[in-house]
């Protein structure tokens, strides 16, 4: 029996093909990319997902001949993303992302009603679905008249696999419309959003059954039994799937198009007060927190685009010359920020430039100010009492031996990079469907990744990075005041 996890990620889909141990059959990817009609907007047509979903798909049945005993999906996409259908489940506008911060008039009206963060557990940030559809609302009213179902992208994925409307607790917390503690839609929330429970999918944990591969799917791609899908995952809870992360200090740092630092928590423990994420996770009775920069290898692949060059060519150029930091800074806000400022409008600078300063000296300041970003996380994390004592580093930007050792300084934190293979959102996600087909028990499979190297902080500059994170907190407001 073989298990397909898919990544719907930002900037690209990946499948993963694994056996009845996880064990890595095949994987393949497609790219897509994100539109930006205007400033601060930023959408993708769901045809895209579809289109590489199916390339990716042709792709593992033409080399992993296992396709073929395929029992189980699970999905894994980008959280908080409005994917409007009609009554015939027709898609009525692009997906307005995660990262989009358009609507932040309408976040800070959501946010200031009574009972609003005490139900969802959280600040209802500009990124999230509800204050989306509030947009839409008022700016698009006929498209918002015509919505009878809002899927986040995971979910519309789910919906073209299976042609049922289901989502799963640990993405439907960030819509600002789930009861993240009661693991439900909350009327109340709808309410306040002008939404209606049966605009909304029906809830499953991640891990359990979400409905059955539809027939002309499975026919097109070579199937003959039945395919489970599974609840499937927001793409940060299907990571902690990955490398096990369910309980108490276990968690991540992940070097994506965001950056993300993790921690999974045994119970419900928001703090609505905090710009922390508290979301349920993707397995049954378990939450986790995290906070989240908006532009992590985004700010890296900024510079790799203006600079002529690529991301890995800038950070190959620093070598493995881990220095204290220098004057040049960048504040790594170019679409805004979430974790700890909350702050929609907020753009990135480069400060301490000189004559003399050099595209390196670039390259080592945008590495930094990511690295500064995620700390303020962790400062976040510490303030609600989690802890962390098993982190491992995931994500493209985890490719960068220099920026994991960056980030291990500047966290004071030793960073697990795991031994190889897969054991990130795909590799949950595949877990999640292998859950959902054979009923077999979350924490069975949900294991830890063999652990390559650990990454320790550099003791001899962890006071300087102490001494820079310092000057990095006292930036945002200075900047902040000028913009
Ligand atoms: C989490 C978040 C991002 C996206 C894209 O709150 O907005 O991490 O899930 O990865």
């Amino acid at each position: 029996m073989t298990y397909l996890g898919i990544d719907l990620g930002t900037s690209g889909l990946r499948a993963l093909l694994v056996d009845e141990e996880g064990r890595t059959l095949g994987s393949a990817e497609r790219p897509y990319a994100q539109s930006h009609p205007h400033p601060g907007w930023s959408e993708q047509d769901p045809a895209l997902w579809v289109a590489a979903l199916d390339g990716a798909v042709a792709e593992l049945r033409a080399t992993c001949p296992r396709f073929a005993d395929l029992k189980g999906i699970g999905v894994a996409g980008h959280m908080h993303g409005a994917t409007l259908l009609d009554g015939a489940g027709a898609v009525l506008r692009p997906c307005i992302l995660w990262n989009d911060t358009r609507s932040h008039a309408e976040a800070a009206r959501l946010d200031a009603l009574p009972g609003v963060r005490a139900l969802s557990g959280n600040i209802v940030f500009p990124g999230f679905t509800a204050p989306k559809l509030e947009w839409v609302r008022t700016h698009e009213g006929e498209i918002f008249a015509r919505v009878a179902k809002v899927l986040l992208p995971a979910a519309y994925l789910n919906f073209y696999l299976t042609g049922d409307a289901v989502a799963d607790m640990s993405d439907s917390a960030g819509t600002s419309w789930l009861d993240v503690g009661a693991r439900d839609w909350s009327d109340v929330l709808l309410g306040a959003g002008h939404m209606r429970r049966d605009q909304m999918p029906s809830l499953v944990e991640g891990s359990d059954r979400a409905g059955a591969l539809k027939p002309d799917i499975a026919a097109r791609w070579g199937l003959t039994g039945p395919v489970a899908v599974a609840g499937g995952a927001g793409d940060n809870a299907a990571a902690a799937c990955g490398i096990g992360a369910l309980s108490e200090g276990q968690g991540f740092v992940s070097l994506g198009t965001s950056g993300v630092l993790l921690a999974a928590r045994d119970g419900y423990a928001p703090a609505p007060d905090t710009a922390l994420h508290t979301f349920c996770h993707a397995v049954p009775g378990r939450w986790y927190q995290m906070g989240v920069m908006l532009s992590a290898t985004d700010s890296l692949n900024w510079l790799a685009r203006i600079t002529g060059d690529s991301p890995a060519g800038l950070t190959r150029a620093l070598g493995d010359d881990l220095r204290a930091p220098g004057v040049v800074r960048f504040l790594p806000y170019l679409s805004g920020e979430r974790t700890p400022h909350n702050d929609a409008a907020i753009r990135g600078s480069f400060t301490g430039l000189a004559g003399a300063t050099t595209r390196e000296d670039l390259t080592r300041a945008v590495l930094e100010g990511v690295a500064f970003g995620l700390r303020d996380s962790l400062e976040a994390l510490k303030g609600t009492g989690a802890h962390l004592d098993r982190v491992f580093a995931i994500g493209g930007g985890a490719a960068s031996r220099l920026w994991v050792r960056m980030i291990a300084s500047v966290l004071n934190l030793p960073l697990h990079l795991p031994a190889g293979g897969e054991f990130g959102a795909a590799l949950g996600a595949a877990r999640l469907g292998l859950c959902a087909a054979t009923g077999t028990a979350p924490e069975a499979v949900m294991t830890a990744p063999e652990v390559g190297e650990t990454i320790a902080p550099d003791a001899g500059l962890v006071a300087a990075f102490d001494d820079g994170y310092a000057a990095f907190r006292a930036a945002y407001p200075a900047i902040r005041a000028v913009q």
